[in-house]
């Protein structure tokens, strides 16, 4: 038994033991109360306390002998009927165990399975040995192994997410090795060797960057700098920029007459729809055309941006992982690409309280819906 166990104890044992001395006094004054001159004495003392005085009724146990003198304390005592305080001290001494022991008990339980997570055992469960109780200690249980559960979860896929960073860095890195190498061998090779750097650098510098905004994301330590924007201008500008850097790629965009307004910070909206146009062209094949489609829809009250492109898409099990960092489908290892980007248009689409989804399309081609609430104020134009 632990120390918390003998305080309680002592605690409840005392409090149930002047609970029933206090009890016994109250009856007692009530007694008085009722019969003044009547004073209660134990039978097997009334001889001794009153002598001269026979007692109403000798056959009872427990008497009333009229006393015109004061209350004799020590008399009192030494006619206490002490088998009644043995049995008051047993059966008091058994409750308050008890109910220590139902308090104590459970916390203990909890600082031992506490000590085992705090050692790295995420795995421990604790509510199925205090579950009985079906008090606010089984709730206390059952929420220390959610936690754990979700710490452990976290954990797991914090270390794999390290693992692909590691994983996706070393490859820029050996190129960028190999440059330099070649720079030593032979000098005239500098310029490329010094293009081939600076490529990898760029690259890396923009994987870390995208980590860091999906890390401030998740972490819910970003806060959105919000304004109400224009979404056909934004989705315009992607356009025009994709178009520019890929000339041959042939990007059909179809949107509303009216003005819709989102609210919402540019920069990340921007990167997020952005991610979802780019995929669609570099998966797309060749001369395939890309659809983009802005749809309003004043009965839900949000805006859906629909992507559609010629391509084979994903396997159907690949369809919710694609949304996890560094998750890439099958089909596409022999192109360019970390995984980040829709991992990184999730996460923004549901810090504006939206949501994402991709589907494959039949007979062929891959459809991504970013749907977004509409600004308050999107129903003007
Ligand atoms: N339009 C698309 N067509 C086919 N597969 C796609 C498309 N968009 C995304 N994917 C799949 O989803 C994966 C994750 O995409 P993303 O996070 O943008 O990373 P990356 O493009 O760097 O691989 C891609 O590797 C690809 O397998
Ligand atoms: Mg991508």
């Amino acid at each position: 038994m632990g120390r918390l166990f003998w305080k309680l104890f002592a605690a409840l044992f005392l409090a149930l033991i002047s609970t029933v001395i206090t009890v016994g006094n109250i009856v007692q004054w009530e007694l008085h109360q009722k019969h003044p001159h009547m004073q209660k004495v134990p039978s097997q003392s009334w001889s001794a306390a009153n002598r001269s005085t026979p007692a109403p009724n000798s056959q009872n146990q427990t008497g009333y002998v009229h006393s015109s003198n004061e209350l004799n304390y020590v008399e009192l005592l030494l006619n206490f009927p002490f088998s009644a305080l043995v049995f008051c001290l047993i059966t008091s001494a058994i409750f308050a165990g008890i109910l220590a022991w139902s308090i104590s008990h459970p916390i203990k339980l909890l600082l031992e399975h506490l000590k085992t997570a705090a050692d790295g055992n995420l795995l421990i469960r604790v509510s199925p040995k205090i579950k009985v109780s079906h008090d606010e200690f089984a709730e206390l249980g059952a929420a220390f192994d959610l936690m754990a559960l979700r710490l452990n979860s976290m954990i797991k896929s914090q270390s794999n997410m390290l693992h692909h960073v590691s994983h996706e860095l070393r490859s820029p890195l050996a190129r960028i090795q190999m440059a330099v190498g070649l720079v030593m061998q032979n000098p005239k090779k500098m310029q490329s060797s010094l293009q081939r750097v600076e490529l990898e650098a760029v690259r890396m510098e923009k994987m870390i960057a995208e980590l860091l905004e999906i890390f401030r994301l998740e972490s819910g330590m970003q806060k959105l700098q919000k304004t109400d924007l224009d979404l056909k201008g934004l989705l315009a500008g992607i356009v025009g920029d994709v178009q520019f850097e890929k000339q041959d790629a042939r990007i059909h965009l179809d949107m509303p007459d009216k003005v819709i307004l989102i609210n919402g910070q540019l920069e990340l909206l921007q990167r997020a729809i952005e991610n979802v146009v780019r995929n669609a062209v570099k998966y797309g094949p060749a001369l395939g055309k890309v659809a983009i489609e802005l749809q309003r829809s004043e009965r839900t009250g949000e805006v859906i941006i629909e992507v559609q492109d010629q391509g084979n898409g994903v396997e159907q099990q690949e369809l919710e992982q694609i949304f996890k960092p560094f998750i890439r489908g099958r089909s596409a290892s022999q192109i360019d690409g970390h995984g980040i980007g829709l991992a990184m248009t999730k996460h923004i689409v549901e810090a504006h309280g939206g949501y994402v989804k991709a589907s494959n399309l039949s007979p062929i081609g891959f459809m991504v819906r970013i749907h977004l609430p509409l600004a308050n104020k999107s129903s003007a134009g």
